[in-house]
């Protein structure tokens, strides 16, 4: 049976490219896909999702869900996404079926197939600690939770500290660590860990393919801020690891941790505390993949990538 999940994103090129495999990946039934602001304002953010979504045209049409446009995000340390949010490729604009709130769509979602649903979680926390703020009792009914974000040792990228997901959002990051539900996060530290180098241009989908034209006109600026912004030759994709590890756990080393989020401190505000004192006064209450095969991971992705690629 596929696993049914709900991404949430904040398009934003790993976004964007982890939305395009989870769509035509056989092994998912992608129910929901919904946007948050983040990388972008949350306007561009689910102006992204729709247009991305409508260029795909994939075989079973999820839900989509319109980011929440009252919310106040810290000033972001550096954008590697581009204005648009996509690498500057200005996708057409798409205006789908419906348009309901984010929220809303999390939570029918839960409530339509109760404790069958995994949250992907790929941007700012502040959607789902929305859902649990009005509705606590989804807790029962949510299927698992796996989060791209938080540090493990404490490596981040919007400081020193702390990883840009939790930084846009601290107190959503530490309300949704301290709910009582399944949840796995997949840090900085472990997806930073997969790189590619510029030989991915040339192992993309066709050209001619929906997915491949999306994916060949958005990468290269990846590569570009990477190198401007990063000082680096190759790139991350963070949010298309999570995907993986909800596809592929396998490929990860899991512990169970117990650890909270740091919500006050200039540079710590969103810094994932976890109790590793030998006498640990914490309870375990989430699981951290703290290593993965790195090479088996990239290789999901390549196959995951031409998956998209044949279906478009
Ligand atoms: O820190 C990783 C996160 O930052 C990812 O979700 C990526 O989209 C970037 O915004
Ligand atoms: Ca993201």
């Amino acid at each position: 049976m596929p696993r049914k999940v709900i991404l949430d994103v904040d398009p934003g090129i790993d976004d964007a490219v982890a939305v395009a495999m989870a769509l035509f990946d056989p092994r998912l039934e992608v129910l929901a896909v919904t946007a948050s602001g983040g990388n972008v304002a949350p306007e561009q953010a689910t102006a992204n999702l729709q247009a991305l979504v409508g260029i795909l045209d994939p075989p079973r049409l999820p839900r989509l869900g319109a980011a929440p446009t009252d919310t106040s995000w810290p000033a972001k340390p550096f954008n590697m996404h581009g204005a648009d949010g996509l690498g500057g490729i200005d996708l057409p604009r798409a205006r789908l079926h419906g348009g309901h709130a984010s929220e809303k769509v999390i939570w029918e979602t839960f409530h339509a197939h109760p404790r069958e649903v995994t949250f992907v979680a790929l941007a700012p926390l502040t959607n789902l600690s929305r859902v649990l703020a009005r509705d606590p009792a989804i807790v029962e009914v949510v299927g698992e939770v796996v989060v791209a974000g938080g540090t493990a040792h404490g490596v981040g990228n919007a400081t020193p500290a702390v990883d840009f997901n939790f930084y846009c959002d601290p107190q959503a990051a530490r309300h949704v660590v301290r709910e009582p539900m399944a949840k796995t996060l997949v840090p900085l530290d472990t997806t930073g860990h997969v790189t590619f180098g510029f030989d991915l241009l040339e192992q993309l989908p066709r050209e001619s393919s929906r997915a491949g034209a999306i994916l060949r006109a958005m990468l290269p600026h990846a590569f570009r801020a990477h190198r401007q912004l990063l000082g680096s030759e190759g790139i991350s994709l963070h949010d298309v690891v999570a995907l993986v590890a909800v596809t592929n756990p396998e490929l990860f080393e899991r512990s169970t941790v117990a650890a909270d989020v740091e919500t006050g401190g200039e540079l710590t505000a969103g810094m994932l505390v976890v109790d590793r004192r030998t006498v640990r006064q914490w309870r375990p209450n989430l699981d951290l993949l703290t290593a993965c095969d790195t090479a088996a991971v990239k290789d999901c992705i390549l196959r995951g990538l031409a998956a998209a690629g044949a279906g478009t």
